[in-house]
């Protein structure tokens, strides 16, 4: 049996220039030879060739669209008109947070190489006193929300192939962080090989395809092939609010948000920043053909970047911060007309086997991973709007070791919202020249998840001094 397997996957694998998989099947066991066949029979070849031509053996570019237009946002401070529909749509969003019809969803899948942590990112500690887990911070704002409201958010958390059995392993140590085991929903999303310049595919080991992630892109297949989206059908949730492993200030739960994104019909959302400068690294929100559309900064020419209008105001300063809402009836519906998102090319430094059998770490990028972008399924949506948010309040990424973007910078913007909040509560709080803290600040989501329920306590101090460590928890 094992024997016709081979020969067969030989065939395949020969229509499409991909033999040298099978070079070293000689040297493998039969447990290795059934994992390796395993692997290669999941792969769609036909798919493969098609990215290969074009994406891998051909110089790709971005193709510009021929007009874009600024997109347009709910604004970060509404006048008394937007207010009135902002207060409408939270008592809308807090409604279907109170009839459960609200999941949270987590893009866990990441290998996390910049920030050069073993294991599941979620895991890493991430808090300026507790030095809490992001896992363990979502978990609690998630209680918190269900306390709140009195309804039970389940969290969908996409893992890959690489850390899902630790990302379960975490949450079955921790108890779950307090949750429900069974509203813990982790699944893992879809792995595409890595290739060699030439469009052959690496070998990881003698019996092992390299494989990486597809993209955050590959949540809208994976939340559908999982199973999760029959369950969140099964339970009556209508909504996805997704957000990124890697922001501890996110609001897992955001009511306005959920309101606004609900009364226009939308059927994927987004929140927005405001750039520092028109050129900021983050993905710019354009209208594109009538829909709203992400164009990454690297596709995005400086001098569109830097376009004016009448009034001399940059055009394009909306920038993407990885929040969305997603409806279940959207990602049922794409799924059902067979949708495909375009692939986004990474140039990679990924060990391999050369062809005497040797493994190679190499010194210079010598692959090509392949990924697909959430954002780039907004134009699929019929209708769907951009909030634009405070970024002090909702976004202090971890994404490197050190420098911008660190576990070090994000504590500080943590530290800052705290006093942010604090100093609305009444207490005055040491301030550096900067406008940064002068001290250290924790406050945990089960003490106050947002602003309006820090002012419903009753504090016990009115002063933090600099140097002073406060937790409230
Ligand atoms: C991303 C956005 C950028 C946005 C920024 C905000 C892209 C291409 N860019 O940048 O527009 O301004 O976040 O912080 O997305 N992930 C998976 N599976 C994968 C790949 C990633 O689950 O296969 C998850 C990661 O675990 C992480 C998130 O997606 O939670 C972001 O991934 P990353 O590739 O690091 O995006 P950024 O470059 O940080």
């Amino acid at each position: 049996l094992l024997k016709d397997r081979i020969a067969q996957t030989k065939t395949t694998l020969l229509a499409h220039n991909q033999a040298h998989l099978l070079a070293f099947i000689n040297t493998l066991t039969e447990t290795e030879i059934t994992a390796l066949l395993d692997q290669i029979e999941g792969f769609n070849f036909t798919l493969i060739d098609n990215l290969i031509a074009q994406y891998i053996k051909s110089d790709v570019t971005f193709e510009m669209p021929s007009a874009i237009d600024p997109a347009p946002a709910f604004p970060l401070d509404p006048d008394s008109q937007y207010q009135g529909q902002y207060d409408a749509a939270t008592r809308v969003g807090e409604q279907m947070i109170r009839k459960n019809q609200v999941a949270a969803f987590t893009v866990a899948g990441g290998a996390g190489t910049r920030l050069n942590y073993p294991g599941p990112k979620g895991n890493v500690p991430a808090t300026p006193i507790q030095e809490k887990t992001l896992f363990q911070l979502f978990a609690e704002g998630i209680d918190a929300v269900q306390q709140q409201y009195q309804c039970t958010i389940v969290w969908y958390i996409m893992t890959s192939e690489s850390n899902h059995d630790e990302t379960i392993a975490s949450f079955e140590k921790e108890n779950y962080f307090g949750l429900k085991k069974e509203n813990v929903i982790c699944f893992p999303q879809g792995m595409m090989p890595c290739f060699a310049a030439d469009g052959k595919i690496l070998l990881d080991q003698k019996g092992v395809v390299s494989v990486s992630p597809d993209g955050h892109g590959g949540s809208l297949r994976a939340l559908y092939t999982s199973g999760a989206v029959q369950d969140m059908k099964a339970r009556g949730i209508e909504v996805l609010s997704y957000f990124q492993i890697d922001n501890p200030i996110v609001m897992p739960i955001d009511p306005r948000f959920i309101g606004l994104h609900a009364n226009a019909k939308a059927g994927m959302s987004s929140k927005a920043v405001i750039k520092v400068d028109p050129l900021e690294k983050v993905g710019n929100f354009t209208v594109v053909d009538d829909k709203i559309t992400v164009i990454e900064y690297s596709d995005l020419p400086d001098e569109v970047a830097k376009e004016k209008d009448k009034d001399g105001n940059y055009q394009f300063m909306l920038g993407s911060i990885a929040i969305h809402l997603i409806n279940r009836t959207f990602i049922e519906e794409i799924n059902k007309g067979q949708f495909s998102l375009p692939w986004h090319k990474a140039i990679k430094s990924v060990p391999f086997i050369d062809s005497t059998g040797k493994r190679v770490t190499p010194e210079h990028p010598n692959a090509v991973k392949l990924e697909s972008f959430v954002f780039d399924a907004l134009p699929m949506s019929d209708t769907s709007i951009i909030l634009s948010i405070d970024r002090n309040e909702e976004f202090a990424p971890i994404k490197n070791a050190t420098g911008v973007d660190s576990r070090e910078s994000s504590k500080q913007l943590q530290i800052n919202r705290a006093a942010k909040w604090l100093t609305a509560c009444g207490v005055t709080v040491a301030t550096k020249e900067n406008g940064d803290a002068d001290c250290i600040i924790e406050i945990a989501p089960h003490f106050a998840h947002n602003l309006a329920t820090l002012k419903s306590k009753t504090l016990k101090f009115t002063n933090i001094a600099a140097g002073e460590s406060v937790y409230l928890g």
